[in-house]
């Protein structure tokens, strides 16, 4: 292959992913996953749970435990699970700060509870409200190790 090949195949290829990146996720993950007549009171639901050690305990047990959500979600929180592979959009990258930043506490709590249209599953069955709000103190969890790698954050929980 010829030198100005290769540059015209590394174009096409790094145009077509751009192209083809948001129709697999890209900046979709960030739009609400709440229909719009409920999200605004979705949005100012109180956490009851302070985010102390025990809540985020109890989540994280949750997390790599009954709720499986590291199948699909990663060990590391990541979406990468194996479970996940192949849902589009793939399962949350929770490590992602646009994503932590742009979701309340109550919007996640929903998700969990009432699963989404592209595949979340609901748990509202299989978890009490409390451990729900438990996973949701985790989660969060993620955002700061993602923001702040290898702080205390990093350290207590895992
Ligand atoms: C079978 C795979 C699977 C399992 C198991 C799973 N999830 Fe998910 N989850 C997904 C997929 C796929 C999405 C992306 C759906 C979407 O974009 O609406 C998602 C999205 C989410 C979201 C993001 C919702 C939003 O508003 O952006 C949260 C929060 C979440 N999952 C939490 C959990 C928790 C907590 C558990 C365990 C109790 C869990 N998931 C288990 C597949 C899974």
């Amino acid at each position: 292959m010829k030198k100005g090949d290769l540059l015209k195949l590394l174009t096409v290829t790094t145009l077509t992913l751009l192209y083809a990146w948001p129709a697999r996720g890209g900046e979709d993950f960030l739009k609400p996953r709440v229909s719009e007549e409920k999200l605004a009171s979705v949005k100012l639901m109180q956490n009851p749970l302070s985010a102390d050690g025990k809540s985020v305990a109890a989540g994280r047990e949750i997390y790599y435990g009954k709720g499986l959500c590291a199948s699909c979600h990663g060990e590391s929180g990541k979406g990468d699970g194996p479970g996940g592979a192949s849902f589009d959009p793939g399962p949350r990258d929770f490590t992602n700060a646009s994503w932590q930043s742009i979701r309340t506490d109550g919007e996640i709590f929903t998700a969990i509870t009432e699963g989404t249209q592209y595949g979340m599953i609901a748990y509202g069955d299989n978890l009490t409200d409390n451990e729900s709000w438990q996973v949701v103190n985790y989660l969060r969890t993620f955002g700061a190790r993602g923001v702040a790698k290898n702080t205390h954050a990093e350290v207590s929980v895992k």
